[in-house]
């Protein structure tokens, strides 16, 4: 760890975790995060309102929780890193708001960054510097998308999304038929390692030759579980939920894998990266670590806690645009809930790299903005 690496706060308040994370260059010095994942389960999914109040309660004593566990001052700080979106638009707002006030008050430079490149920037801190390029593979609850990146601070192409659902949230709604509760990914997960994955031929969607090679659908697959599941308890029959479970996962996982090697051997691009709440699957992991190996792909994973939302991967990505120079952000900074994931960053209109000064120029009304 060298001495002049930056030492950057990140905070993600995109969804329904607010993660505070520290980090020192690539190595991770705390990781804080406080969920109010409970509170939504008896909902079946997210509500907005209620995660955006979370929040607010959360942001103070999770940022002093980080300081704490990392042994540092927020006076050190080299800089305030912010998922600036894409995301909830309350739920955003409130870590935005809550950075620029840190970032006035500490006279700090602030960085808006991106909650996907975050994902993939995250496994800086697991494996070291990402190679350039890399493919990443994001799927969670929110998107699922084939990015391709060269420089994570600046240049991130989409090859491929889902044009439907995002993979999780497939798993959150065959979880919710199952009567298996929120989220379902974990719970799912746990049941296939009981289950047959050749039990029942479930749909492979956008496979076909004509189908485009990189995008993802999964509303077709969940309407074939949900009536295969159906017809069971129509006929007055038993469901098999570990079969139903391992046999579903699988035709996640197969197109998720399939698209992501291929997408790799087409770019000739030889390392893979996945991440995002879904990247936590034990099958994915398994299936995707085969296939790589395969085709001569390195396939890099960050652990299960780093490939949920976390404030720690805002905190890397903040990292490294503070050490490859990028412009921060200037207080006027708001949310953008779709932000495109061709930016990383929200760089400031008048923002000049390195300018740690330009924090005091701003009055003190556009803390609010
Ligand atoms: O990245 P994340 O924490 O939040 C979003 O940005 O969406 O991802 C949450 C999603 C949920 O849909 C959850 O069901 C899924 O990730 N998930 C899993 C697993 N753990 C979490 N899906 C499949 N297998 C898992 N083990
Ligand atoms: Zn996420």
């Amino acid at each position: 760890m060298a001495a002049d690496e930056p030492l950057v706060l990140g905070i993600e308040t995109s969804c329904d975790e607010t993660g505070v994370g520290i980090v020192h260059g690539t190595t991770l010095l705390a990781d804080a995060v406080a969920s109010s994942v409970d509170t939504h389960a008896r909902f079946g999914g997210v509500v907005p309102e209620i995660a955006s109040r979370a929040h607010l309660e959360a942001m103070v004593p999770t940022i002093e929780r980080a300081l704490k566990q990392a042994g540092v001052s927020a006076r050190d700080l080299d800089g305030i890193a912010v998922t600036a979106g894409p995301g909830l638009a309350g739920a955003l707002l409130v870590g935005v708001s809550a950075a620029k006030a840190y970032a006035y008050a500490l006279g700090k430079p602030l960085y808006g960054v991106n909650h996907l490149a975050s994902h993939i920037c995250v496994d800086q801190l697991e494996h070291g510097r990402l190679p350039e390029p890399t493919m990443a593979l994001l799927v969670s609850g929110g998107h699922s998308s084939l990015l391709l990146s060269s420089d994570i601070t600046s240049d991130v192409r989409p090859m491929g999304a889902t044009i439907d659902d995002a993979a999780g949230e497939a798993f959150d709604k065959i979880a919710r038929v199952l009567d298996l509760g929120f989220p379902g990914g974990p719970v799912i997960d746990r049941l296939a390692k009981e289950g047959d994955p050749a039990a029942i031929a479930f749909p492979r969607g956008l496979t076909g030759a004509k189908d485009p090679a990189y995008d993802f659908s999964f509303s077709g697959l969940k309407t074939a579980v949900a009536r295969w599941i159906e017809a069971r308890r129509n006929a007055g029959e038993e469901v098999p939920v570990r079969d139903v479970a391992a046999s579903f996962q699988e035709a996640v996982v197969d197109v998720l894998t399939r698209k992501a090697v291929r997408a790799c051997k087409d770019e000739g691009v030889d390392h893979l990266m996945i991440g995002g709440g879904v990247a936590a699957n034990s099958r994915l992991r398994a299936l995707a670590e085969e296939r790589c190996e395969r085709a001569g792909i390195r396939l890099r994973v960050p652990r299960p806690g780093l490939c949920t939302d976390n404030g720690a991967m805002v905190a890397a990505l903040g990292a490294e645009m503070v050490a490859r120079g990028r412009a921060a952000s200037d207080l006027e900074l708001s949310a953008d809930s779709s932000l495109p994931v061709t930016e990383s960053h929200v760089p400031g209109a008048h923002a000049h790299a390195h300018d740690h000064d330009h924090v005091h120029e701003v009055s003190k009304e556009n803390l609010y903005s």
